[in-house]
C-alpha cells in the first residue's frame, strides 16, 4: 500500500504534531509512525503523550519518538520547543492543537473563553509557526500544515469566537503560502467538517450527553479519516502543494447542512 500511496516519502521524516494527546493529533501521530516517520508529540497532558509514544514505538520500533509538554498559551513552552526536543531538525509541522469553548451568543461570551480560544488557536499557532518557518528557511525545506475547519470558511451562529479563530488561522496560513512561493517550503490547510473526537466534550464543558448528540444519527469523520488526508498531503512529491483540503462526512455539505439518515453501522 505504501508503494501505491508513496508514503515511503515519509520514512525517516521528523514530524512535530501539536495536540497529539487526543483525536486528530493522536491518530495523525500514530499514522506517521506507521509510515516510518519520527514523531515529536506535543500537548499539555504529558501522561497521555507517553502512552501514545509507546504505541508509536510499537508501530515504528526503529523510529525516534518523543513526548514534549506544550501549552499553546505559554510563550515559554513555545519559544523553547526546538531546544527541548531531541530531534536534530523538523521536516513537517502539523498545527493541530485547538479548541472551542461554549455555544454562547455574542453578548454572553466570557472574556476568559475568548482569550483561551484566541491564545490557543491563533496567537499560539502564529508564534509556533514563526519559529518553525525560520527553522525551515534555514534548511530551505519543510512543510507547514494547519488544521483549520469548515468553521474557517463558513461562520455559524453560536460559534462566533471559534469561527473567527479558524478564519484567522486560514488567513495566516494562506498569507504564509504566498510569502513562501519562491521556496521549496510547502504550506497546506486541512479543513475538516464533523469529526468525532473530544472536541465537542470540550465545547460543552464535559457534558458528554450534549457532546454525543452532535454526532447522533450520522456517520461523522473519524480522527483516522483526517489523519489519512494529512498523510496524503504531506507525502506528495516535493513539487506538489495541496493548498487546502475540505473534508466532510458524506452526510455533511456545509457547516450547517447536515443530514441525519441514521447510522449506517459501517
Ligand atoms: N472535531 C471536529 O469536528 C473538528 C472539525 C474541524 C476542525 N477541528 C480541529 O481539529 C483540531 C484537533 O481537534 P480534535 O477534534 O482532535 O479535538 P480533541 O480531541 O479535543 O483534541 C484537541 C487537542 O488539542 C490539544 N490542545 C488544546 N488546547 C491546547 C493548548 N492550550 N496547548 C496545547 N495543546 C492543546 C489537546 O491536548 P491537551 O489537552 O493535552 O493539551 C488535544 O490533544 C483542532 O484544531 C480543531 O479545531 C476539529
Amino acid at each position: 500500500m505504501s508503494q501505491i500511496l508513496s508514503t515511503h516519502r515519509l520514512q525517516g521524516k521528523n514530524v512535530l504534531v501539536t495536540g497529539a494527546s487526543s483525536g486528530i493529533g493522536k491518530s495523525t501521530a500514530l499514522l506517521y509512525a506507521q509510515c516510518g516517520a519520527n514523531v515529536l508529540l506535543a500537548a499539555r497532558r504529558l501522561d497521555r503523550l507517553q502512552d501514545i509514544v509507546a504505541q508509536a514505538r510499537q508501530l515504528n520500533p526503529h523510529g525516534a519518538h518523543q513526548a514534549i509538554s506544550l501549552d499553546m498559551t505559554s510563550n515559554e513552552d513555545i519559544s523553547t520547543i526546538l531546544q527541548r526536543s531531541t530531534f536534530p531538525h523538523i521536516d513537517i509541522l502539523i498545527n493541530n492543537a485547538g479548541l472551542v469553548k461554549g455555544i454562547e451568543a455574542v453578548g454572553d461570551i466570557a472574556d476568559d473563553d475568548v482569550a483561551l480560544m484566541y491564545s490557543t488557536n491563533v496567537t499560539g499557532l502564529i508564534k509556533l509557526t514563526q519559529i518553525l518557518v525560520n527553522h525551515f528557511k534555514q534548511r530551505n525545506n519543510g512543510h507547514v500544515v494547519t488544521i483549520g475547519s469548515i468553521a474557517g470558511i463558513e461562520p455559524y451562529p453560536n460559534g462566533s469566537i471559534y469561527c473567527s479563530t479558524k478564519h484567522a488561522a486560514r488567513a495566516f496560513t494562506n498569507s504564509l503560502m504566498k510569502e513562501l512561493i519562491s521556496t521549496p517550503i510547502r504550506v497546506s490547510e486541512i479543513q475538516p467538517g464533523l469529526v468525532e473526537t473530544e472536541f465537542s466534550e470540550v465545547r460543552f464543558r464535559g457534558d458528554t450527553d450534549k457532546a454525543s448528540n452532535v454526532y447522533k444519527d450520522l456517520d461523522p469523520l473519524t480522527p483516522h479519516d483526517v489523519a489519512e488526508d494529512i498523510i496524503w498531503v504531506t507525502s506528495r512529491p516535493p513539487h506538489v502543494q495541496t493548498a487546502s483540503s475540505l473534508i466532510f462526512p458524506t452526510n455533511q455539505a456545509s457547516a450547517a447542512l447536515v443530514a441525519r439518515p441514521g447510522k449506517s453501522g459501517v
